[in-house]
Order: C-alpha cells, then structure tokens, then sequence
C-alpha cells in the first residue's frame, strides 16, 4: 500500500539512498583502514509526512508492517528500530523532531550483505533533512547513521556502509579512508562490470561473529601498542601476537596494502587478483567465509571472463561481488549458477538488476 492509503494524505517529502557493494576492503573500516565501495542500483525511498496524533508511525510497505511509538523510551524491534534510531539521535544532536509518518519501500535485499539497513538509515535522515530543512551534510548523515546501527541495531559495525550508501553512486568507485574520512572518487576498472550473486545462505552469524572480529582486531592493536591495525603495514611486526589474533591481524593489514595498491592505479587484471587474493584472506586468516561462498566464488573464479572474485560484505553468509569483462556478466552469471544450483544451493543474481 502507498503512503495516502496508510496515512490518508499525500506525503510532504521523500528521499532515496542505495544499497552498497564493496569491491575491496572488508572488515578494515573499523579498524582505521581502507575501503573501496560502489553503489548498487538498488535503493530505499521513504516518503514523510507530519503525524496529527502526537506519534511516529512507521510503515513498511515490504513486510506490510506498521509500527506505532508511543513511548519514545521503548526503542522498537524490526525495520522501525532504525528510524527510530535516526530520530533519537537528531534530537540528541540538539534538532526537534516533530511527530511523523513515515513509509518505506525497499529494493535492497535484506540479509545479503548489500548494506539495507545503511540504505534505510541514509534515506530516513535524508527525507528528514528535507521536509525540517535540517542543516547536516552528507558526512554527517553517515556518521550518524552508524550510531543508530550500533546504538539501536546492535552491531559494533564501521563506517563504511553509512558512507558509501550517503556518497557512493553505481559508476564510479569511493575510496574511503575511515580514519580521516578522507574520500576520492576513482572509475570503475577498464573494459569490466560488477557481477553480484547472493549465495543464498542468510548470515547467521552476522552480529555475534562480527563483534567478536572486531574484539580481535582491538585486542590485537592494544597488544601491538598501537591505536588500530591501520597503522601497521608489515606483516612483520605481527610475530609477536599470539594465534588467532596473528592471522586475524595479518588479514586487515594484507587487505589495507591491496587497497593502497588499487589506489596507485592498476590494470582490471590486478584489481581482479587482489579480489580473489582477498576472498583467500577472509576465508583462512579471518575466518568469516562459508562452504556456500568458497563454492561461489571458486566457480566464479574459474569462469573465463571472470578477472576476479570474493565475498563481499560481513561475511558469515551472503553476497560475492566478481569483476567481469563488460557486457558479459549476464551470461557469465547464468553459467555459474547454474552449476552452483547443481551443488545444491540456491543462488540470486542481485547485480547486473533485472529492472
Ligand atoms: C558490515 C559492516 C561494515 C564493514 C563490513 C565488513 O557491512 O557494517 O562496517 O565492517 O561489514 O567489511
């Protein structure tokens, strides 16, 4: 149902933000590193109006779900949390928020690591941002995104997903650096386009095993003396820590170099070998892979015009992204989930979008 038949009037503003597919770079952002993301095509719209009954109310129209607050002391469960994430936090920034309704509608999958709950984060604060003419620029939408992600949703995550989905667009990729948050805008690699597959495993462990990364990745940098793992660069220096926390180590720092490689140029033939260099980090020394995403990515990997691949996101289940000769990525996709079927999962193209 559209916002006038929920809320019986026109909405007052609307705002969309995309979902994010990262090439490389995955899980450096919370440790200071470098990340190299790109909008999907894929987005969330909200449209809001003011509510007349003193209340948020929240719709959504992809889970056919509304949600009333009463008590803004109770943060909700489900798709409201991060709205109501997003409004809590404004208002501690010192903004008033007067009571809305608010509609949503999304073309992210959800639970594939494309960052759908950033895309829901970014467009809620944006569509405030334009009907209250609140004066917060797009950096600021990003960080506070990702305080409503820890802080209502519970994931200890980084900055990554709220930056590339408030400032990434599909042609072109974002370079972040999440420390100073420090961005440059670089092409897509020559004569290549993004290829995305969800494996079809939900991510299971997305929350518990991805703050217990990040507690490694912390215990790591205490033991090394140093404020985060972005600021060791050779391997080297991590002898001294004991395992798991060496190879856990060892992964954010190889996946830092292979980004500042990318960053001094290469041809799409290295982008490609850093990916697939990078699916083999996350899968041994991280530790965050899947049987189903090592299947996936192997065919991928073994596809002719395939110049590399990796899983893509958190980990634990999920998407792969793979780079691919240009204009081939339909029939490269079809090829390699037809096989991956015939393993016996069930594999979604989610990049290049039907629609
Ligand atoms: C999730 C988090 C990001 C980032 C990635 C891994 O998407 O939200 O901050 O850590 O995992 O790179």
């Amino acid at each position: 149902m559209d916002f006038k038949q929920i809320f019986g009037r026109a909405p007052e503003a609307e705002a969309i933000a995309p979902g994010r597919v990262n090439l490389l770079g995955e899980h450096t952002d919370y440790n200071d590193g470098f990340v190299l993301p790109t909008a999907i095509p894929q987005c969330t719209k909200v449209q809001l109006g003011l509510s007349t009954d003193g209340q948020h109310h929240f719709y959504s129209k992809n889970l056919d779900e509304r949600v009333s607050i009463s008590d803004m002391l109770l943060t909700p469960s489900g798709f409201a949390s991060y709205i109501f994430g997003c409004i809590q936090l404004l208002e501690r920034e010192g903004y008033t928020i007067p009571s809305i309704n608010l509609h949503v509608s999304s073309e992210v999958p959800i639970g594939s690591g494309l960052s759908s709950s950033a895309a829901l984060e970014v467009a809620t604060l944006r569509g405030l941002r334009s009907m209250l003419n609140l004066p917060i620029d797009d950096v600021r939408i990003a960080q506070i995104a990702q305080q409503a992600e820890i802080h209502y949703a519970g994931v200890q995550c980084g900055i990554m997903d709220q930056m590339a989905s408030s400032l990434a667009d599909t042609k072109h990729i974002l370079f972040l650096d999440t420390r100073s948050l420090q961005t440059r805008v670089l092409p897509l690699p020559t004569g290549a386009e993004i290829l995305v597959i969800d494996s079809g495993v939900p991510r299971t462990l997305a929350g518990s095993g991805y703050n217990q990364r990040r507690a490694e990745c912390e215990e790591a940098a205490r033991l090394l003396r140093v404020k985060a793992l972005r600021d060791i660069t050779d391997v080297s220096a991590l002898e001294e820590l004991p395992l798991p926390l060496r190879r856990r180590a060892r992964h954010v720092v190889t996946e830092d170099n292979r980004v500042l490689e990318v960053l001094q140029g290469v041809s799409t033939q290295r982008f490609g070998e850093l990916m697939n260099a990078s699916h083999a980090s996350l899968r041994d020394d991280y530790e965050v892979s899947v049987p189903a995403l090592d299947t996936l990515v192997g065919l991928l990997q073994e596809t002719p015009g395939v110049f590399g691949a990796r899983l893509t996101g958190a980990g634990f289940g999920g998407a792969s992204v793979a780079l691919v000769a240009s204009a081939e990525a339909r029939a490269i996709a079809e090829a390699v989930l037809e096989r991956y079927n015939r393993a016996g999962y069930l594999g979604q193209i989610l990049v290049p979008s039907v629609s």
